[in-house]
């Protein structure tokens, strides 16, 4: 008998849109074993599933299978589907990070290979496992001492071996929780060497999951995940602008935008699991463009400068026209005003093209200082060393001043690669596609934009550049470090006009097939939720969740991140940092730059160019690139200065930075 496997094949290939179910008798199986082939008939239900015609079921009766002629159609919604077991890891039954592999069909086992947890789902803690679990404060705890007894902290900070212990601590303990190498990709959900190797892809902290399983969260939740326009309407929009409590800025805003769009750069005509960056990390090619091409186009040759055009004496970038670096503009943008960076998409935001204003003043005056110390070397060099400088800057200032005002530490962080030189830690870095989502931060943006006594609309704002030209560096730094940005967690703040960003973050996170919010808390080291009303700290939209998901076991992470309930006074709840935290923090210190044949002076043209890194800060890079040093920093001044408020040593931690008089004037002008 030779039907089975191949009448199956030829009908499903023929587009019959349908499973044959081969229900042998039990006289047909002994007497013709072959024809109750189990694996033809389990990989055909599969291969159904994958097509998602579960609806459709042809049934060839017992006995009709020798005759072609009485096929008969049987249409059994999905119930069939249930009696034949699912791939058996779509359950995720293998706990703390033990690896699911199936075999067979119906079997599976667990790897629980230095997790330190054994048994058949890895749950059983070893010993020191044990012992660590009743030891380790929860991360709430540890947030709350670091964001609490700031007497303390102040004293800890000045204790350079303390201050050197809580670091490394902090950097090791949130780097380890990063796979490197990286292993899975969206199209990969066990290790192989294509996952690893090809960098057009964005790595996965968790593997997607599979097209064979019941619902979309593995065998959690409803068959069907809820609309995700209804999901952005009812959850994530914005009714009333609110204010992030921790005072993060407009400044912040498009900080966060322009820095992370050099890594975060989704391929979208391969799909969501592409990028385009193959640098997957701090390369600054959102500077110095992707390809050597696009670098060549930029680069003045000159003194290793970047291009640039001089208006009203000061520095801007070059026109698309005169570098040939093509940009994305709509065609109504005039000639003119189509200046072209490193970033093809920087032409979207006024705001992204003042950090690469900035930026470029910065490479092309660090590109003078080096030229007096080494008046003999070439373009070439005094170009790379540049660049080096210029990252080792970005690290700095992201890590102390950015990452510092996002924890709301009283606690210093502090930039210093050498605390890692001794520990296990791996100088590479991946990009997750999982960072990418969660970076999704578009409830930082207000609902307009104010920039000197001028309010723009999104309509008015996007995409031109003619107010970076009329208003001017200064003003706009004035201006967006005054105005408040969004919060983040909490629900409710995503502008109208980015709601349609926000559904595809969720319509993009379906396709690559996340798993759920609670299964992400468990790959950190978090306890999942065991009710929405834990997510959410409220009642009302947790019973909208819980009717729409029906499991907070079905909860999907974008839409959970955005919903989490904050804590206390804070812009994010505990999973976006807790999941944003490491990933951030392993792609800053796994640069090439911080690893010890890097880490040294002549690296960067020697001490001089080794200082510019080391004392780097937002304050000091918007000194020395905007006319009169306006004051800064990635957060409002809070509580508003009055005259008995004013404390120079206390109101801003960039202080030593900038001159106290500036800073005083700046502020009394702001009564
Ligand atoms: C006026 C401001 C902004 C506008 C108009 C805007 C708009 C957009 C749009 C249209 C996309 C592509 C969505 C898609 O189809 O996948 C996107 C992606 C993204 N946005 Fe924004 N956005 C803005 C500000 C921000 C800010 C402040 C952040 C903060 C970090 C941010 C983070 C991201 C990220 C991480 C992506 C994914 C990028 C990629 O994968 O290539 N955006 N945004
Ligand atoms: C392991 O997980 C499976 C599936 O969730 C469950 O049926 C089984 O009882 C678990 N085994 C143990 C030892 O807990
Ligand atoms: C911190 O240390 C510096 C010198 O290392 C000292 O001048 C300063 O007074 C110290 N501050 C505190 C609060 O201990
Ligand atoms: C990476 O994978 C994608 C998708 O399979 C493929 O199109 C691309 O050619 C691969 N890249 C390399 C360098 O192999
Ligand atoms: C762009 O900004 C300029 C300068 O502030 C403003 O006059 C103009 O109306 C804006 N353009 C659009 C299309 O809104
Ligand atoms: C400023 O802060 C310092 C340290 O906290 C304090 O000693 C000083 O009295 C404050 N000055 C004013 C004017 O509030």
């Amino acid at each position: 008998m030779l039907l089975p496997c191949a009448l199956l094949a030829a009908l499903l290939a023929a587009g019959h849109a349908g499973v044959l179910f081969y229900v042998p008798r039990d006289s047909e199986v002994s007497a013709a074993g072959e024809l109750s082939d189990p694996l033809c008939v389990r990989s055909w239900f599969v291969a159904a599933r994958k097509q998602r015609a579960s609806q459709f079921v042809s049934l060839i009766l017992p006995g009709a299978a020798r005759s072609l002629v009485q096929v008969e159609l049987v249409l059994l919604p999905a119930l069939v589907f249930d009696f034949i077991p699912a791939n058996p890891c779509c359950s995720l039954p293998c706990q703390n990070r033990g690896v699911c592999m199936t075999t067979g069909f119906d079997r599976y086992e667990c790897d629980c290979t230095r997790t330190g947890y054994y048994g058949e789902n890895c749950t059983t803690p070893e010993f020191f496992t044990w012992l660590k679990l009743i030891l380790k404060p929860t991360p709430n705890t540890v947030h709350y001492i670091l964001t609490h007894f700031k007497g303390v902290w102040n004293i800890i900070n000045n204790i350079s071996f303390l201050r050197d212990t809580i670091m490394r601590y902090v950097l090791t303990s949130r780097s380890h929780l990063i796979d490197s190498p990286p292993t899975y990709n969206s199209d990969y959900s066990y290790k192989s060497w294509e996952a690893y190797s090809n960098l057009s892809y964005y790595t996965r902290s968790l593997p997607p999951v599979g097209h064979d399983c019941p619902t979309p969260m593995g065998v959690k939740g409803k068959k069907e995940l809820p609309d995700s326009k209804l999901i952005v309407e009812k959850f994530l929009l914005r009714r009333k602008f609110i204010p992030d409590p921790q005072g993060t800025n407009v400044m912040f805003t498009f900080f966060a935008q322009h820095f992370t769009h050099q890594f975060f750069k989704t391929d979208h005509k391969k799909g969501p699991g592409f990028t385009k960056a193959y640098g997957h990390g701090v390369d600054l090619n959102h500077i110095y463009g992707e390809t050597l091409e696009r670098q060549l186009k930029l680069r003045l040759r000159k003194d290793g400068k970047l291009k640039y055009q001089m208006i009203d004496g000061e520095m801007y970038p070059p026109t698309v026209k005169d570098t040939q670096a093509e940009m994305i503009y709509p065609p109504h943008v005039p000639e003119h005003l189509q200046f072209s960076v490193g970033q093809e998409v920087f032409g979207l935001v006024p705001g992204l093209m003042m950090y690469a204003t900035i930026w470029l003043r910065e490479h092309n005056r660090v590109c003078d200082v080096l030229k007096q110390e080494h008046p003999e070397w070439d373009d070439e060099q005094l170009f790379q060393t540049t660049r080096l400088i210029l990252i080792g800057e970005t690290i700095k200032i992201v890590i102390e001043d950015y990452v510092q005002h996002l924890s709301g530490y009283h606690f210093k962080l502090k930039f210093d690669p050498e605390l890692l030189f001794n520990q296990r830690f791996q100088y590479q870095n991946r990009i997750a596609a999982e960072f990418n989502t969660l970076y999704h931060w578009h409830p930082l943006l207000p609902d307009t934009f104010q920039i000197h006594n001028q309010e723009y609309t999104f309509q008015q704002f996007l995409y031109n550049n003619s107010i970076m030209l009329e208003h001017g560096l200064s003003h706009m730094v004035k201006s967006f470090s005054k105005q408040s940005a969004g919060r983040v967690a909490g629900g409710k703040n995503v502008p109208a006009a980015v709601q349609k960003v926000a559904k595809a973050s969720i319509d993009q996170s379906r396709q690559m097939r996340y798993q759920s919010l609670n299964e992400y808390r468990k790959r950190f080291m978090l306890k999942p939720f065991k009710s929405f009303e834990e997510l959410t700290g409220e009642k009302e939209m947790a019973a909208e969740l819980e009717e729409l998901y029906g499991d907070i076991d079905a909860m999907e992470l974008y839409p959970g991140l955005l919903v989490e309930k904050p804590r206390p006074g804070a812009i994010f709840g505990e999973t976006m940092v807790e999941i944003g935290a490491p990933f951030s923090l392993k792609g800053l210190m796994g640069n090439t730059i911080c690893s010890p044949e890097y880490w040294k002076p002549s690296t960067f043209g020697g001490k001089v160019g080794f200082e510019i890194i080391n004392t780097a800060s937002l304050q000091k890079l918007i000194c020395n690139n905007v006319k009169g040093c306006p004051f800064t920093a990635f957060h409002v001044l809070n509580p508003e200065p009055t005259e008995a408020t004013i404390n120079v040593s206390t109101s801003n931690t960039a202080m030593e930075d900038i001159n106290p008089t500036l800073l005083l004037k700046e502020q009394s002008a702001e009564l």
